[in-house]
């Protein structure tokens, strides 16, 4: 195994697109983001140089940072974050993962403009367990506003209304020539023909979940969030905001200019925004002028495609890559997920919009949660995060208009070392329902089921795939239904859970885990190192 190290310089930089310049907050300068290359075992040592104004903090998304919680990055959750004019190492091992993950900024609204892929090789010798590709690419989805970002965020927070939409959506950074002063803010990838390319696609947007297709070529699903699955054919892929997928693709075409586009999927009952980003497949030799044809992308509210294709995931779950799901379940727990208000003086009607879990509004604590317990610091958080909801209900029936007020607090959830953790997330039709992609640090989870509707324990459970479901750190619970998943809590630490809908996680909708260290050697939490931020 390797070490490889990497400089972050957090600078503001003036980019345009949409024929709008502004300043952003990046990586290097770079938007997006530099890709960080690992192989599996790999130790990787990125020393974050905050230079900017504001406060920052990155996460290694989907890493499970075994022991090593204080390289997690979310702020005020794992550790405080990193003050203009200082830096903070990122320091952890690369244990038994392989794959394409990535990185955000885990502060504010930052992520807008601080993200970028995380590719994992399998060990120097190892092979794909499908076709190797001839070539690789990173294809990067995110979302563009004209706006301060910061502005955007303050809307929700301090007036309580609900922000802005995007202006655009991006495909590595680029909206394409889709919308105006665009033509030159075009991605664009060249193959030859008769190659295979596998793609690491990311979903770095921060609320919309994306469909995304290429004309006349259809796409071999092999992977997703960095963990292998049983190949299967599809012309449009589903990526929910954390999530990525791995495809194969063969250029077998007559050699042309192919649109690669990506646009939301939207079920909920609410604004459909509906901008298309889109990129070029350029056949070698073939010359630029030659308009690309457009790919036909599922409707936004193509709900059943977006139940056929999560069906179709499932865990390869070879000898060599077996799926461990925990069959036995120690601890069972119902999480309803829903919108509320709370009273807010500074909001423009007194309230604001809440979301909750178990109608429990997550409040930010003052330092780091991970400190806290590691220090064994009084006062900053609970552990008495309910099991199941106060009482139960009618969860997607008529929308509810009474009895919306959420509880705040900082409320975590304690699970013993090496516990099987059962965990329903249920959507409820509080104001509406809306689909949410749920995300847990420190861990991957197995999806055993998900379904439209109340979950029923007695008929759901029933049909649970304990052999080979999908297993990942991000899960689109469906609107107006239930996911539940399954995973061992066998990493020590503080782990942030919410939403990764940028707009629900600042609404409330995220709690953490505390998980105990074990008793027998390399089962506790690493001492935290000597450069960890202070608050
Ligand atoms: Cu990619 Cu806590 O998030």
């Amino acid at each position: 195994a390797a070490v490889k190290r990497y400089q972050f310089d957090i600078v503001v930089r003036n980019v345009s697109r949409l024929c709008h310049a502004k300043p952003i907050v990046t990586v290097n300068g770079r938007f997006p983001g530099p890709t960080i290359y690992a192989r599996e075992g790999d130790r990787v040592i990125i020393n974050v140089t905050n230079h900017g104004q504001v406060n920052m903090s990155i996460h290694w998304h989907g890493l499970k940072q075994f022991r090593s919680g204080w390289a997690d990055g979310p702020a005020y959750i794992t550790q405080c974050p990193i003050m203009p004019g200082l830096s903070y190492v990122y320091d952890f091992n690369v244990t038994g993962q392989r794959g394409t993950l990535w990185w955000h900024a885990h502060i504010f609204w930052l992520r807008a403009t601080v993200y970028g892929a995380f590719v994992i090789m399998p060990k120097q010798g190892d092979v794909y367990p499908f076709l190797q590709p001839d070539q690789e690419a990173n294809i990067v989805l995110g979302e563009w506003w004209n706006a301060d970002v910061e502005a955007v965020e303050m809307q929700g927070k301090q007036l309580g209304l609900p922000p802005n939409m995007s202006d655009a959506h991006t495909i590595n950074g680029k909206p394409g020539p889709l919308f105006p002063c665009s033509e030159k803010h075009t991605y664009a990838m060249e193959v030859e023909r008769g190659k295979t390319y596998l793609l690491r696609i990311v979903n770095a947007a921060l609320n919309d979940e994306l469909f995304f297709a290429i004309a006349g070529h259809s796409m071999t699903v092999v992977e997703i969030d960095a963990v292998y699955c049983k190949p299967f054919s599809t012309d449009a892929i589903l990526i929910a905001p954390g999530q990525t997928t791995n495809v194969l693709i063969r250029a077998d075409r007559t050699p042309g200019r192919y649109f690669m586009a990506a646009r939301p999927f939207m079920d909920a009952p609410i604004t459909v925004d509906n901008k298309t980003a889109a990129a070029i497949l350029q056949y070698r030799g073939v010359p630029t002028t030659v308009l690309p044809s457009l790919p036909s992308l599922p409707a936004p509210n193509d709900s059943a495609f977006a139940t056929g294709y999560n069906d179709k995931l499932r865990s390869l779950n070879s000898p060599r890559f077996p799926a461990r799901v925990p069959l036995a379940v120690d601890r069972r727990l119902f999480y309803t997920i829903g919108l509320g208000v709370n009273l807010c003086a500074t909001c423009v009607n007194g309230t604001r919009l809440a979301a909750s879990l178990n109608n429990i509004t997550f409040v930010m604590p003052k330092v780091g949660l991970l400190q806290a317990h590691y220090f064994n610091m009084k006062g900053v958080f609970r552990t008495d995060f309910p099991d199941r909801p106060p009482k139960p209900f009618n969860y997607t029936g008529a929308p509810l208009t009474a009895n919306l007020g959420t509880s705040l607090g900082t409320r975590l959830s304690r699970l013993a070392f090496n516990s099987t953790v059962e965990l329903v997330l249920q959507d409820t039709n509080l104001i509406t329902v809306e689909s949410h992609p749920f995300h847990l640090h420190g861990f991957n989870f197995f999806v055993v089921g998900r379904g439209v509707g109340n979950f029923d324990p007695a008929k759901d459970t029933a049909k649970f795939n304990l052999v080979d479901p999908p297993e990942r750190n991000t899960v689109g619970v469906p609107t107006g239904g239930w996911a539940t998943i399954r995973f061992r809590a066998d990493n020590p630490g503080v782990w942030f859970m919410h939403c990764h809908l940028e707009l629900h996680t600042t609404w409330g909708l995220k709690m953490a885990f505390v998980v105990e260290n074990g008793s027998g050697p390399e089962q506790s939490i690493l001492p935290p190192p000597k450069d960890l931020p202070t608050c």
